[in-house]
């Protein structure tokens, strides 16, 4: 069954969806590198790659089902934050967009009655499921600890253990 037009338009948009948050959290990275916090600067790195890595599962979803892929230009990422609680408030508006957009293809799909393409949408949401908690909670022990400086010292050691752990990041595939 191919995909029908609108679906694989709405997956190359998604790639460029997916991009455009990679970029944003380089930004973010690069926002990070300026201040102390080596450890929040290592998360949204590995955050970037992960976004990379999902444009690239919709990349190789296209080409699998024979679908044209055609991307298109990537916009300039916001580079300026007020603190870490300000880039961190930013990374969860992105991922409530991005589940958003998921949703909405889900919705397609489902219109369209594209059972496989619903498969590879609802790994999607349960990852964005997981993205959107642990931004939020991060966020949320970064409002307890406000200005104090040794509470975000040991979120950012924290923080900082993550750019190393998780499998996905090391070989680049989930
Ligand atoms: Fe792939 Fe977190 O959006």
């Amino acid at each position: 069954m191919s995909l029908s037009p609108k679906l694989a338009k709405l997956l190359n948009d998604q790639i460029n969806n997916e991009m455009a948050a990679s970029y944003s959290y380089l930004a973010m990275a690069a926002w990070f590198e300026q201040t102390p916090y080596v450890g929040f600067a290592g998360w949204m790195a590995a955050q970037s790659r992960e976004e990379t890595v999902h444009a690239l599962k919709f990349y190789q979803y296209l080409v699998d089902r024979g679908a044209k892929v055609v991307l298109e230009p990537i916009g300039k990422p916001q580079h300026d934050f007020k603190s870490p609680q300000d880039v961190f408030a930013c990374s969860l508006k992105q991922e409530e967009a991005v589940t958003a957009q998921i949703n909405d293809l889900y919705e397609v799909a489902e219109k369209v009655r594209d059972h496989a393409a619903k498969n590879l949408l609802l790994w999607f949401l349960n990852e964005q499921m997981e993205e959107e908690k642990s931004v939020r909670d991060m966020l949320e022990r970064l409002q307890l600890a406000g200005d104090d400086p040794a509470s975000l010292l040991v979120l950012d050691r924290e923080a900082g253990s993550r750019s190393t752990a998780p499998s996905s990041f090391k070989n680049g595939v989930k």
